[in-house]
């Protein structure tokens, strides 16, 4: 397999961690480059669903190096009950102890972060972004803007004081004359750190220029991200967005090894759209058709539980995502949920609603996208169960319409085909 990175290519939840469980068994290295606890990434094997939110999926083998790179922003506490809960699913602590390594270089998400995002969210009423609340974006700004503790900042206790010493007073003036929240003293965060640090240690790998150089020269290596380039700090629907990078370009940043190491960029597409949170949709359905979407996909957030939308597969999005998401190949999940629909709708163009104006360039604007509905070209449905399907030849004729179809207006070959949650319910149309 060449040195992959798993893009999620819409607006996140599109099967990633199924995919990165798969390919996971050709690789060496499994490198988290972005993102925190905001994912929840789910991994069936063996009836047994596996949920993830900070550890790279691939530590369900073993001897594999399980890596969550400089590009991620970790909360403690909740990487603590990760590791709690996937020990309770049979992975053991030795397996964690052998094969989890963190960056020094990753921030931590304090409990100020996690007070500012709810408080943030509340005050900005009809207008909120609709986070997780797990403090993404409270990190993020902080670590741009050099008010950051990363985790090797934990192993040095002078410096972690005098850094405290700037920041502390900030946050505190923040949280009481902004938000009217609790503040915190300094010897109730330098506690929490202690307990931070303890927790970490373990898995801290400070000879990470080490494992990176022998993962380039003699490893395959894969990248996992988080969420989809939709929510892309930069190329986003901004500002309903994540504040980190899901692009393949963040995986050459947080990833630590820089772009040439990336040989291919599976951008990872539901067979449909979902979305959760705020945020334009234009092919959003909120009738009984993204109803059954969303019951028969079990379209539910793992991390926050909540409801997704669900709308027809949006093409405009899917060609801009294949260009800025740096996408060379497509992993197309989800195609199950289609097999008792008479027939399947795919957006190839957006229209004006005034001017008539066609057009398939994904407009940055999102004040805009009011403006726009959908033009829409319908596949006759293949009514029939594709779960067992196991290759390509096997799925009936009009599922091969649909999918040749999506290659050709992506210009872009699809690699896999995902029909089932399951590691076995997975098709390879070309390789990786
Ligand atoms: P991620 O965040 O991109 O890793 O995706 P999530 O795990 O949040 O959501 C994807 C959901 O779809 C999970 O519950 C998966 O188990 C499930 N899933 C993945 N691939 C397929 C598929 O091909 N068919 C079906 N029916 N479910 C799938
Ligand atoms: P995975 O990795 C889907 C969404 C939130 C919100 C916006 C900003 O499982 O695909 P944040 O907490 O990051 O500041 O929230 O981004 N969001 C996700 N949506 N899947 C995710 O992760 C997401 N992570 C964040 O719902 O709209
Ligand atoms: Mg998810």
């Amino acid at each position: 397999m060449k040195n992959t990175a798993v893009v999620g290519a819409q607006f996140g939840d599109e099967g990633k961690a199924k995919i990165t469980d798969i390919l996971a068994s050709k690789a060496d290295i499994i490198i988290r480059y972005q993102g925190g606890c905001n994912a929840g990434h789910t991994v069936v094997y063996n009836n047994k669903k596996y949920k993830f939110h900070l550890v790279p999926s691939g530590i369900l083998y073993e001897n594999k190096i399980c890596f969550i790179g400089a590009g991620v922003v970790i909360y403690p506490e909740n990487l603590k009950n990760e590791i709690e809960e996937l020990k309770k699913e049979g992975i053991s602590e030795e397996q964690f102890k052998k094969s989890l390594k963190i960056s020094p270089l990753a921030h931590i998400t304090m409990p100020y972060h996690i007070d500012t995002d709810g408080a943030g969210e509340k005050s900005l009423g009809q207008n909120k972004i609709g986070t997780t609340k797990k403090g993404i974006g409270p990190t993020y700004t902080d670590k741009y803007n050099r008010k950051g503790i990363r985790v090797e900042d934990l192993f040095n206790e002078k410096s972690l004081d005098k850094k405290l010493d700037i920041i502390l007073p900030e946050k505190n003036a923040v949280l009481e004359h902004v938000y009217g929240l609790k503040t915190y003293t300094k010897e109730e965060i330098k506690a929490k750190l202690k307990e931070y640090k303890e927790f970490l240690a373990p898995y801290v790998c400070f000879d990470w220029q080490k494992v990176l150089s022998d993962a380039k020269e003699n490893k395959t290596i894969l990248f996992e991200g988080a969420q989809g380039v939709l929510l892309d700090i930069d190329y986003g629907t901004y500002p309903f967005v994540t504040s980190s990078n899901p692009i393949s370009g963040g995986a050459a940043v947080g990833g630590g090894m820089g772009a040439m190491v990336i040989q291919e960029a599976a951008g990872v597409f539901k067979a449909y759209i979902t979305r959760v949170g705020e945020g334009p949709f234009i092919t959003e359905l909120t009738d009984e058709t993204g109803d059954k979407i969303q019951t028969i996909g079990a379209e539910f957030g793992v991390t926050t539980g909540r409801k997704r939308r669900c709308g027809w597969f949006d093409g405009v999005i899917a060609k801009y995502s294949v260009l800025v998401g740096g996408i060379s190949s497509i992993a197309l999940t989800k195609l199950d949920v289609f097999d008792t629909f008479d027939e399947i709708k795919l957006c190839v163009a957006y229209k004006h609603k005034t001017t008539g104006e066609i057009t398939d360039v994904y407009p940055t604007d999102v004040s805009k996208h009011s403006e726009y509905e959908p033009v829409y070209k319908t596949f006759k449905g293949w009514k029939s169960d594709i779960s067992k399907a196991k290759t390509y030849e096997e799925l009936p004729e009009n599922a091969k319409i649909y999918l040749s179809y999506l290659e050709e207006y992506l210009n872009t070959k699809i690699s896999i085909i995902s029909v089932g949650p399951d590691r076995e319910q997975t098709i390879f149309k070309n390789s990786i």
